[in-house]
């Protein structure tokens, strides 16, 4: 018997719209297209994703699955524009891929299926030969009826399924947002003061930070951000502390809250991992002088 494929509408021709299109036309999807605010946006992400095309709201009754992939402050509009455009499709599986948002946003929608797709990873826009979401992460929440296809769908994506269900969700989306967006402004912090330092130049200085970041990430995916921490805080090197404040305060001011906020939050797993009270405290004074 031959197989139909699954029929997917996409609202939101970004970042995660053309991963979603590559990654489900890969897997044997039918991706009808893309619908955005704006049409030139979505026959660039149909170039991209190299299936479908520009589509109006109204077609996503002809799609089985209909994803919204735009911003989060823009999602509740989406939803409702669509819903305007035609009536949901009966039992269609109506889906978002928010971390900040639940299922909430679809009420008021007669018999769809509801779901969220949530790739934790960080998926920036596309670059050939790139599969951003292969191996990484999927926090799945979804109706009971909407399971199955959820599941499926997350194969298809090549994401790895996590149950997501109930918890405060606003909070779990900060921590996501602390761990990859705050990765990357402190990645730019430290590069930029590297660079100014003079002690490598150019290119090697993101090379450096890039390979320090890499391997902090091992060592507390090894052994726990508690063994894991290392550096001048960690040994209660108080005078390299303030020695390093003061030419960061001179030389690259705009790193100076990052480094000091991270400090304390490093400082605190000194402490656990057992910097006498003596050395930390003298720490924690040179970083509040
Ligand atoms: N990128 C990531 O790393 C990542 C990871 C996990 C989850 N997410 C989630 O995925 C969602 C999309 O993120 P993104 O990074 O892909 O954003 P993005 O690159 O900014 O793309 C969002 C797209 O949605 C379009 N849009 C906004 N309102 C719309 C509407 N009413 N109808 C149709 N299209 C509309 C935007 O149009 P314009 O072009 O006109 O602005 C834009 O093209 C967000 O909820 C985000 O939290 C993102």
């Amino acid at each position: 018997m031959r197989r139909v494929a699954l029929r997917i509408v996409i609202f939101g021709p970004g970042r995660i719209g053309v991963a979603f299109a590559r990654a489900l036309a890969r897997a044997r999807c039918d991706v009808l297209g893309f619908v955005g605010r704006d049409p030139a946006r979505a026959a660039a992400a149909v170039a991209a994703a190299g299936c479908g095309r520009v589509l109006a709201a109204a077609d996503h009754v002809h799609a089985q699955a209909v994803v919204f992939a735009v911003g989060d402050d823009d999602l509740a509009g989406a939803i409702a524009a669509a819903a305007a455009a035609a009536p949901p499709r009966p039992c269609s599986l109506w889906l978002h891929t928010s971390g900040r948002h639940g299922l909430e946003v679809f009420d008021g929608l007669a018999g769809i299926r509801r779901g969220i797709v949530h790739p934790t990873t960080p998926v920036p826009a596309h670059s050939p030969g790139v599969e951003p979401l292969r191996g990484a992460p999927g926090v799945l929440v979804g109706d009971p009826r909407a399971q199955r296809l959820l599941r499926a769908l997350c194969r298809r994506l090549g994401l790895v399924p996590f149950d997501g269900h109930g918890g405060n969700r606003a909070l779990y989306h900060a921590a996501c947002a602390l761990a990859a967006n705050g990765l990357t402004g402190l990645f730019a912090e430290a590069a930029a003061a590297c660079a100014a330092s003079g002690v490598v130049r150019g290119a090697d200085a993101a090379r450096l930070v890039e390979a320090l970041m890499r391997g902090a990430l091992q060592a507390c995916g090894d052994r726990g951000s508690v063994d894991g921490l290392t550096g001048a805080v960690r040994r209660g090197d108080t005078a390299t502390v303030a020695a390093h404040l003061c030419e960061l305060r001179a030389h690259a001011p705009a790193a100076v809250p990052a480094y000091l906020a991270t400090a304390h939050a490093a400082l605190r797993l000194a402490r656990a991992a057992g910097l006498s009270p003596m050395r930390a405290d003298a720490v924690a004074a040179a970083l509040d002088a």
